[in-house]
């Protein structure tokens, strides 16, 4: 059952025509359009590049005028240039370019690694001027030279030892990035080294093994990384990858002897994206994942793929921190030896538990802190619940989400095909439910680097070329109520039979309709819902709205499916060649609900046209015949000639 269910969502993508940015926000001297920072408060989006970084009005990024547009220049000297030059690989590694940014100081300051000239810099700037706030500095283990590898950081204001500042990073090192791990460095205040750098230990793959990470956040007292890793060879000796959330207390110091320098509180669980089924199917790929704050409690969206290659399938899921928290806490650690891995009873977990924070690490036991280099890993997975719009054949590689009164609008990409996906995500008592809303391909004319969103109003997406800037919505081509209301920004003008975006004044005004439903089709429209009336001819061809999925029904009843008769891809339906028994009310029905109604007339007559439209009608009734002969020029000519005279009867016609 579940196969038939998964790969019914084969989405027809390609021939559709793409949605244009609504702005674009270009600059001749940037080679690469990468990293994207919002302050939705401020309408001000950041944007790192190789060259610069970027504050844009995220109202309209095309705007650079000088109070709302802010260049900051990255530089690279020509003596380091050259010398850049001499020792790298690949001479675009050269060039300044930003990796990583992220706000600090309440959203004041902005914190930039750049790789300048193959260096890791770093700088705070001003977030209204990008002025430095302090000595650019050069510091490794923060971002990374090769903008290819995965790795991800987070800075934490709070909560760390004597409450400094500092960045948390998964990251690779060494010549060729051979070396992986979660690091911090030096913790710093006022100018003083407080307490030395602290990391995983990365000669021993039980910690992470080849880790692709995808995303860390600062939590409470923790920090966590989302990545994938390889898990295991299989018997075929493939090598086998799992996702996983890993977490580190943020006042550990590391060991006094045992584990010195090295994270005592670090333990790690499988993310678990799955269809249930008797052999579960598992979507092992974690390619990106966004925190989302919501009544009280912290959720991770994360998307997933079987593999890194084409041909995949992906899928969303959704982790809740209280069981991210819950099995790392309570979870049974399992034992890694050279043959295999055992997990170990509880009775065996020493007074200190891995992954427990404690106030002053240095105090652990050299014995629990032997247990806790071996036992990393939890035995059971963290559930991500149902997968969310499993498709084939795409791989979802960012996302983002606006949390909306009664719903999160998941909004996925896949970064080559330039495909996005909107997805209403809502919880119904226990159950979580999803529907897809729109899917569109953006015209962006190379592969997305990064995406964000300007809650309720745009998204943005970086790529070579620029900054694309796209509404969260097109309700002006949503032509019904039905449709308008599944939308969750758009509102219904009953009087105007018109779809718009949702604004504050619509959605309480007389005349508009605002869904209060999740996912689902609006019964406020039911009577919203007009007749339309379509006129045609004989031997025409006619197109009536639809929706994706919907039902056809004539005067009541299921539509016969004729040769004539097709349903397209979004649920138009196309007669060709109408007969007189093709007049009638034709409806789709989507869950039940009306979504569209249309009377369909059919006139006869072209043998005497009276009006402008039989006229033009009699002429296509010809031309499609001529198409059908397919001997283009000389049967065009003859159906001319037929054509002349049924103007020419018409015109007799009139005389009579
Ligand atoms: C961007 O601004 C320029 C000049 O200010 C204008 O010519 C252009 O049409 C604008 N483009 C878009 C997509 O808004
Ligand atoms: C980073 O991840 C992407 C897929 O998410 C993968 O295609 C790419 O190979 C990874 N980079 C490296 C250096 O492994
Ligand atoms: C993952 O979740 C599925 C569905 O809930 C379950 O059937 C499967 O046993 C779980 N797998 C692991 C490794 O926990």
């Amino acid at each position: 059952m579940f196969l038939t269910f998964f790969f019914l969502l084969v989405l027809a993508i390609e021939g559709y025509a793409s949605i244009s940015a609504d702005h674009t926000f270009k600059d001749r001297n940037i080679g690469q359009f990468r990293e994207l920072l919002i302050d939705s408060k401020a309408g001000a989006l950041f944007v790192g590049s190789e060259g610069a970084v970027f504050r844009l009005w995220a109202y309209n990024i095309n705007d650079t005028g000088d109070n709302v547009f802010v260049k900051k220049q990255l530089i690279l000297s020509d003596s380091e240039e050259s010398e850049c030059r001499s020792t790298a690989s690949d001479e675009s590694l050269c060039r300044p370019s930003t990796r990583f940014l992220a706000f600090t100081n309440n959203l004041n300051s902005i914190y930039v690694c750049s790789s300048v000239g193959m260096r890791p810099e770093i700088r705070v700037l001003d977030s209204l001027s990008l002025q430095d706030l302090q000595e650019p500095k050069t510091e490794i283990g923060i971002c990374v030279v090769d903008p290819t590898f995965n790795s991800t950081a987070v800075v934490a204001e709070n909560g760390n030892p004597e409450d400094a500042t500092s960045v948390y990073s998964g990251i690779r090192t060494g010549m060729g990035g051979e070396n992986h791990l979660i690091y911090r460095p030096p913790l710093i205040k006022n100018g003083k080294q407080l307490h030395a750098s602290i990391r995983t230990i990365y000669s021993d793959n039980k910690w992470l093994n080849e880790p692709q990470f995808v995303g860390s956040f600062d939590v409470g007292q923790h920090v966590l990384f989302f990545f994938r890793e390889i898990a295991h060879d299989n018997s075929f000796g493939e090598r086998i990858v799992h996702s996983r959330v890993a977490r580190v207390c943020k006042k550990d110091l590391g060991g006094k002897n045992v584990l010195r320098q090295v994270w005592t509180s670090f333990v790690k669980a499988r993310l678990n994206c799955s269809v249930s089924a008797n052999f579960p199917f598992y979507f092992d790929h974690i390619q990106s994942v966004k925190r989302v704050d919501h009544l009280g409690e912290t959720y991770f969206y994360a998307t997933f793929s079987t593999s890194e290659t084409a041909f995949t399938s992906s899928a969303i899921c959704m982790f809740q921190l209280s069981s991210i928290n819950h099995l790392l806490d309570t979870g049974l650690l399992m034992e890694e030896t050279t043959n295999g891995q055992f997990s170990v009873t509880a009775d065996e977990i020493p007074v200190h538990r891995p992954g427990t924070c404690s106030s002053n690490s240095h105090s652990i036991s050299d014995n629990d802190l032997h247990f806790a280099k071996t036992h990393l890993l939890v035995a059971d997975s963290i559930s991500g619940g149902a997968p969310i719009l499993p498709l084939r054949d795409f791989i979802y590689t960012h996302i983002d989400v606006d949390t909306l009164q009664n719903q999160n609008v998941i909004f996925a990409f896949d970064s080559i095909s330039r495909v996005m996906w909107k997805v209403s995500h809502w919880k119904e008592g226990n159950e979580w439910k999803w529907n897809l809303i729109e899917q569109e391909k953006l015209a962006v004319t190379s592969k997305i680097n990064d995406v964000a969103l300007l809650p309720s109003e745009f998204f943005f997406v970086t790529s070579k070329s620029g900054v694309s800037q796209f509404s969260v919505a097109r309700c002006s081509e949503l032509a019904s109520c039905a449709l308008c209301l599944l939308d969750p920004y758009c509102s219904w003008n009953a009087v105007n039979y018109k779809c718009a975006q949702k604004t504050k004044s619509n959605e309480r005004s007389v005349g508009w309709i605002t869904s209060t439903w999740a996912g689902r089709i609006s019964p406020e429209c039911s009577a919203a819902e007009k007749l339309t009336v379509k006129e045609t001819y004989l031997g025409d061809g006619i197109k009536l709205n639809g929706a994706k999925d919907c039902k056809w029904q004539k005067n009541g009843d299921e539509l016969e499916s004729l040769k004539r008769h097709t349903i397209t891809s979004q649920g138009e339906l196309i007669i060709l060649e109408v007969e007189q028994t093709d007049a009638g009310i034709y409806e789709c029905s989507k869950d039940n609900m009306l979504v569209f109604r249309v009377k369909v007339v059919v006139h006869e007559n072209c043998a005497r046209p009276t009006s402008v439209a039989e006229y033009r009608s009699c002429q296509r009734q010809w031309c499609k015949k001529a198409d059908a002969y397919k001997a283009a020029i000389n049967v065009w000519s003859d159906a001319n000639k037929n054509n002349v005279q049924c103007k020419a009867e018409s015109t007799n016609s009139h005389h009579i």
